[in-house]
């Protein structure tokens, strides 16, 4: 991120725009209502903190949603009435964006609810990455219980992950992300686990957002039979410091009632003896003293004095004293005790007070780039495999199914070693993605239907010495790098498949005996065949001859004839669009299967030859956010595309509200963009080879009955280019607008083209201005916006149709990444893949502070347990003002 930022400081006169967001990024927090019903807004504002939740959809993988028992739900506020449950598979987690290296307020709520009306309190563990990070057990926990603690992330993305241990199903209420302040609570090693955090006061109410700037919540303590409660007259506290305790926590103290004794505070986890503790005091001095009274006091846990010094705090202003390194109470037994020294005249007085235990993340995640690779492998072959969550090798009992890893010591990052995806019912190519598992050593792809190529890096990876490719319909030729030294290759069962450097045809010409041998060999493999041999060492596959170079097995599947797209299309009786290639129709195949036929027009059609070979590319191309090619057509004159219906019309239909399409709301078309961006970076990345849209605009992003985004229109830029009759004219690729300015002189495509396009899509999504508008002085949308933004004001180019209704500083964010899409230079755009990081970052809720309705009511109607008991230890302190 902070590399992003520095692209767009060089940027045309946007720094305005950055401002905003600096000032907002103070309350990067991320507040997630798990298994909010779909129907219901996402974001909404919670009343009490007036804090905006987010359905937590976007983040989860798997989990079903439901709501806890209705005569219970008026005891909870909203974000707690639901749940997302995870029926299915061990482990299930949520991948969430944060900033690395920053410390985390992270905090999970689990509330039951009796949701399944089965009465049975659900038990599970809940892990941080690959490392466990508490047990829930939620028996007899009626209202629910919390985990929270402050922790540094070593990766951008932070994996929380819940584990069913047992017979019952893991549950989860809420997730909370708070970014903290730098350089507080500080260890020596390890995260903090919470423990306790209370102020004291006689009153009930729990404190977080707004009154406390970090949204840590304080709940209400008092001992009311020994402490005796000061109340200032004032509530200006002054609370600034490094922790910034809630005004309102200090506001008041307890000193004991009798006045000689000290201040006592105790807590035990006899359970976890050897648990270390770190311990944050806040102390203000609200009573007026008199001239010649003095408060002061020594921190004594279980007989030990904490400082040198005595605390003496001071008026109407926060000091928190602090461990500064980690403390543990003998047998689990704490006692802490505020006591007065002799020359004190006042008792001790204590305001705030916080608890954790230390808490050991020791097990090193799965080395970075395997785990982009792997994830990227997942996606190209759309595997979905409900175990494929969490890190990818460890703990090792919840290793992703089909790997296996190098796990040497916990504090080593493991590595893949092997990768087995055999009888996955895998299509499209071999992944490019492969190649970077740099310790691979087994590979297993066998008894799929993967097409196209062997790649030639298979047989630059080093520590690979196993691969079986066999029954697929894989083509070509074995490259000469797999041949090497060490390596077993298994590929028996591709019949257009032919070992490396074998030109049967060159062969017979060159000379009569290898010939012979040939002929032997093709007649031996002819005959084992039949019996499907396994040792395919010595016996080869016939070579592909030279005339089935386009059409391969796969694609024969896959076309029809044209009486067939006649019969699917009822004669093409319903047109549903026209564009530049001619009519799209709508149709049934297998008498349900709904399908959109694109009819490329009867005239002269140029690159026909081309078209063959593009369709053979396109039908290899699967993602969930691309329109997929379901066949084609191609008899006489007959062209025909026969792709998948996606039934809500397009991104423009929606923004425009034309057709009788509904006006979508912000999170929406963040939503929609990224699924967009995910499409586009599959071609970018994800395709052998590299594929370039070349014509991204809204009216080819096409929404499901679900809005899920997919991409339409990709790839038949150079092949169909329809002249002559047609009325549209697409005499180059792109649409006017959208096409990459530096098409114009360069006359070249690329991905960076595509990014451009994509950076026009957004500036209308945010913006909802045409992109070309001649009355306007800058036509063209970018300059428009520039222009526009000179002021900083972002309001006034968003699109009125969103009523101000969306999160300003996810609109800067989003408009900061437009406009470096749009970028006129291609290497300043950025690619793809860091658009859909940018734009997952968006999603992320933020709050900007402002507008927020201070809860005065409170969430006191629940008071939630934290799992693990009560208090325990503190060292040396340091007090700081
Ligand atoms: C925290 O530290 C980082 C780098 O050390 C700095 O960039 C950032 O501005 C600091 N944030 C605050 C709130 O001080
Ligand atoms: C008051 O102090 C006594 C002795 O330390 C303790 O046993 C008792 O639990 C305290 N009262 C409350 C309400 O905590
Ligand atoms: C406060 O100090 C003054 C003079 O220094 C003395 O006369 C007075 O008795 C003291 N008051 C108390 C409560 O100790
Ligand atoms: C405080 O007073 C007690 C009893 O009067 C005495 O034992 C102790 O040594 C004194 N402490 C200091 C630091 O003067
Ligand atoms: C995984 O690798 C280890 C050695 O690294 C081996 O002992 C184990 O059998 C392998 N497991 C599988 C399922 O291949
Ligand atoms: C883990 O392995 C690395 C490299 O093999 C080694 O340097 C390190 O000392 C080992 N750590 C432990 C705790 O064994
Ligand atoms: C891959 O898994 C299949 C079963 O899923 C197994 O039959 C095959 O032997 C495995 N391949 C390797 C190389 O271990
Ligand atoms: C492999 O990793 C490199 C560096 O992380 C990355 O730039 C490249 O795109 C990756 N290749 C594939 C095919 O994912
Ligand atoms: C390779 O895969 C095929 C198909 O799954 C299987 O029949 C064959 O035994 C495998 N070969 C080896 C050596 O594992
Ligand atoms: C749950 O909350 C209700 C209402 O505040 C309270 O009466 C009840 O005692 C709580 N239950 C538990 C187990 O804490």
């Amino acid at each position: 991120m902070e590399r992003f930022l520095g692209l767009l400081l060089m940027l045309i006169g946007t720094l305005s725009i950055i401002h905003i967001v600096q000032a907002q990024s103070q309350q990067e927090f991320i507040s997630l209502d798990c298994g909010q019903p779909e129907n219901e807004p996402s974001p909404y504002k919670e009343t009490e903190t007036g804090l905006e939740f987010y359905s937590d959809a976007i983040f989860a993988v798997s989990g079903e949603t439901h709501s806890i028992q209705a005569n219970r739900e008026s005891e909870f506020p909203k974000p707690y009435r639901s749940l997302r449950y995870f029926p299915h598979g061990l482990r299930n987690c949520y991948n969430i964006p944060v900033e690395k290296g920053r410390n985390h307020l992270i905090r999970a709520k689990f509330i039951y609810g009796n949701y399944d009306g089965f009465d049975i309190s659900p038990n599970f563990d809940l892990y941080l990455g690959p490392n466990l990070w508490a047990t829930v057990d939620l028996y007899r926990q009626e209202n629910g219980t919390t985990e929270e603690m402050l922790h540094i992330p070593t990766s951008d993305l932070l994996q929380i992950c819940l584990v069913k241990t047992g017979p019952t199903t893991p549950i989860i209420s809420t997730l909370e992300i708070r970014p903290m302040g730098n350089d507080t609570y500080i260890t020596k090693s390890g995260s903090l686990r919470l423990h306790t955090r209370l102020y004291l006061s006689e009153t009930e109410k729990l404190l977080r957002y707004p009154d406390d700037v970090y949204d840590r919540e304080w709940n209400a303590y008092f001992e009311k039979d020994n402490w005796t409660e000061l109340i200032s007259t004032t509530r200006a506290v002054e609370n600034s410091n490094d922790y910034d305790p809630p005004k309102a926590a200090l506001a008041t103290a307890a000193i004991p009632t009798n006045a000689k004794e000290p201040l006592k505070l105790e807590w035990s986890n006899p359970e976890k003896p050897d648990d270390q503790y770190y311990l944050y005091g806040h102390f203000a001095e609200i009573q007026g003293l008199g001239s010649n009274d003095t408060r002061e006091f020594n921190m004594v846990l279980n007989g030990k004095v904490l400082s040198s010094d005595p605390v003496i705090p001071k008026k109407l202003k926060v000091t928190t004293v602090l461990s500064v390194s980690p403390m543990t109470c003998d047998g689990g037994e704490c006692s802490l005790q505020l006591v007065r020294t002799n020359s004190s005249t006042l008792p001790p007085l204590l305001n705030a007070f916080e608890v954790y235990t230390v808490i050991q993340f020791p097990q090193s995640q799965t080395d970075e780039s395997d785990v982009v690779a792997i994830e990227k492998i997942e996606s190209t072959y759309e595997l979905g495999r409900i175990d494929w969550q969490g890190d990818p090798c460890v703990p090792q009992q919840y290793m992703w199914d089909g790997l296996n890893c190098s796990n040497t010591n916990i504090s080593t990052p493991p590595r893949i070693t092997s990768l087995n995806l055999s009888s996955s019912g895998l299509t499209g190519s071999i992944a490019a993605a492969i190649q970077n598992l740099t310790q691979l050593e087994k590979l297993d792809l066998s008894n799929n239907r993967l097409t196209g190529k062997v790649p030639e890096f298979l047989g630059k990876m080093k520590s690979l010495f196993f691969i079986n490719i066999s029954e697929n319909d894989l083509e070509g030729s074995i490259p000469q790098s797999l041949e090497r030294e060490g390596l077993e290759l298994h590929y028996q069962g591709n019949p257009m498949l032919s070992s490396s450097g074998v030109n049967v045809l060159d062969a017979i010409v060159a000379s009569a005996g290898v010939a012979a041998i040939l002929v032997v060999v093709l007649v031996l493999f002819l005959v084992f065949r039949k019996k499907k041999p396994s040792n395919v060492g010595v016996v080869h596959p016939p070579p592909s001859t030279p005339t089935v170079n386009v059409t391969s097995v796969e694609m024969q599947k896959r076309r029809f004839t044209y009486s067939e797209v006649m019969k699917m299309t009822n004669n093409f009786e319903i047109i549903i669009g026209e564009g530049g290639f001619g009519v799209v129709c709508q149709g049934t195949i297998n008498g349900s299967q709904q399908v959109a036929v694109k009819v490329v027009s009867q005239s002269s059609t140029k690159g026909y030859k081309e078209f063959t070979a593009e369709v053979g590319l396109l039908l290899r191309v699967h993602h969930t956010n691309l329109v997929s090619l379901v066949g084609y057509c191609d008899e006489g004159d007959h062209l025909a595309l026969v792709y998948e219906f996606v039934p809500n019309g397009n991104l423009r239909q929606h923004l425009s509200g034309k057709g009788g399409r509904s006006v979508i709301n912000w999170a929406t078309r963040l939503k929609i963009a990224v699924e967009a961006a995910l499409g586009l970076d599959h071609l970018h990345t994800g395709c052998t080879p590299p594929m370039v849209h070349g014509d991204v605009k809204t009216t080819n992003i096409l929404l499901d009955a679900h809005y899920k985004a997919k991409l339409a229109d990709f790839g038949l830029s150079r092949s169909c280019q329809v002249e002559g009759k047609s009325h549209v004219s697409t005499v180059v690729a792109g649409t006017p607008g959208y096409l990459d300015p530096e098409y114009h002189h360069t006359s070249h495509l690329g991905e960076k083209s595509d990014v451009y396009s994509f950076g026009i899509v957004l500036l209308e999504m945010i913006t909802n201005q045409p992109v070309i508008d001649r009355n306007r002085q800058n036509s063209h949308i970018t300059p428009w916006v520039e222009s526009e933004l000179k002021g900083g004001d972002i309001t006034k180019i968003m699109d009125p149709k969103l009523n101000g209704d969306y999160d300003s500083h996810s609109a800067s964010r989003a408009l900061e990444l437009a406009m470096s899409c749009a970028h006129p230079t291609s290497a300043n755009r950025p690619t793809m893949s860091h658009v859909v990081i940018e734009l997952k970052e968006c999603l992320v809720p933020k709050n900007s502070g402002e507008n927020m309705s201070q809860g005065t009511d409170s969430l006191k109607a629940y008071s939630f347990v934290h799992s693990d008991g009560p208090l325990s230890s503190f060292n040396i302190t340091d007090s700081q003002v």
